[in-house]
């Protein structure tokens, strides 16, 4: 059942930037983006078309995707929260809108000020003008695996959630555990019940790693046959509107992992080390990610 490939999506120029507090120059974050796609990553999360006075670290973003030498076979994503973000999304010639509803309301309120349901009708005509541009949408479903407001989620409200991005012609689901404290049993459940629904070739994680779960909760998924997986370099990440998370996984580890357990990525580990060490250094801090720094630490960073 293991899958012999698994595609990871790096989010984070996204997801990782999002939450810096310091202002981070566009020329940085182009800068990591053509260092992820030099590593092998295929699929890069750029930036976000949200409102600058609630993430103001992502009101750079049409710079950003005007500023990135696009690779053959990468794709460049972006979140669209409505129908302004993805104006601005198709002007900046993504090739994938990621909209982003919660499983549970108080999230939803907190992030996106409105409720799950109203969210799913800002996100309906997203879905219907990204498609006329054939552009594909993907959908985060936050607070999968618990809420920092609500606490619990139930997996009903998940799969509630998920069949009514469904219907509305979403094309791929990402359960993401926003705060990281999920279990690998209750990942299991929460996925087997969305494998009910979504075809596993559209089916992925998205785990945070506040509570040091998520490789753990990524090798659960990866014996249900899921593979695929969002995943930050250097452990980056963060949501501005759930206090207390830290990064998302890193990516670095995802792939050592991966590639011990003999998966391919096509990603090349040492130049994805030297992308994380690269924003690490811009940061002022070490890459949050254990595989990262023990290659380091046998090496000098080539920067
Ligand atoms: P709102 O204030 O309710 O929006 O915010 P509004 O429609 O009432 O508009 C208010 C103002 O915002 C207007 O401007 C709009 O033009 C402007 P004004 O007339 O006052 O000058 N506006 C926008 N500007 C730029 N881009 C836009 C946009 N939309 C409206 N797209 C809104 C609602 C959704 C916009 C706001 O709540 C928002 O931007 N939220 C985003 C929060 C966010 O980015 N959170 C982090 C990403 S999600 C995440 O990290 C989770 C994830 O990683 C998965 C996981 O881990 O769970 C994906
Ligand atoms: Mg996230």
């Amino acid at each position: 059942m293991m899958p012999t490939e698994v595609k990871l999506v790096d989010v984070g120029p996204r997801d990782g930037l999002q939450n810096e507090a310091q202002p981070i120059g566009t020329d940085h974050k182009i800068e990591l983006i053509h260092r992820l796609q030099a590593a092998g990553l295929r699929e890069i999360e750029a930036t976000s078309f949200v409102s600058p006075k609630w993430v103001p670290q992502m009101g750079d973003n049409g710079a950003v995707m005007a500023g990135i030498q696009r690779q053959a076979g990468v794709r460049y994503s972006v979140l669209t929260p409505n129908m302004k973000g993805f104006e601005g999304a198709l002007e900046a010639k993504a090739d994938e809108v990621v909209i982003f509803a919660a499983a549970s309301e108080a999230f939803s309120q907190r992030n996106i000020n409105c409720s799950i349901a109203e969210s799913i009708e800002r996100f309906r005509p997203v879905v219907e003008a990204a498609h006329a541009n054939q552009m594909k949408v993907r959908a985060a479903v936050s607070c999968a695996l618990g809420c920092p407001y609500q606490g619990e989620v139930s997996v009903d409200a998940v799969s509630d959630v998920v069949r009514r991005l469904l219907d509305i012609g979403t094309d791929h689901i990402g359960i993401a555990d926003t705060i990281g404290v999920g279990t690998a049993g209750r990942v299991k459940q929460v996925m087997e019940s969305a494998m009910k629904l979504v075809p596993l070739a559209e089916l992925s994680g998205h785990f945070h790693d506040t509570y040091g779960q998520a490789l753990t909760n990524i090798y659960a998924c990866l014996e249900l046959g899921i593979h695929t997986f969002d995943a930050s370099v250097a452990g980056l990440g963060g949501c501005p509107y759930a206090k207390g998370a830290t990064g998302n996984v890193a990516t670095e580890d995802v792939v050592y992992l991966l590639h011990g357990l003999g998966i391919q990525t096509g990603i090349d580990l040492d130049k994805l080390v030297d992308a994380g060490a690269y924003i690490s250094q811009v940061l002022g801090r070490k890459p949050a990610s254990r595989v990262a720094n023990a290659i380091l630490s046998k090496r000098p960073a080539i920067l």
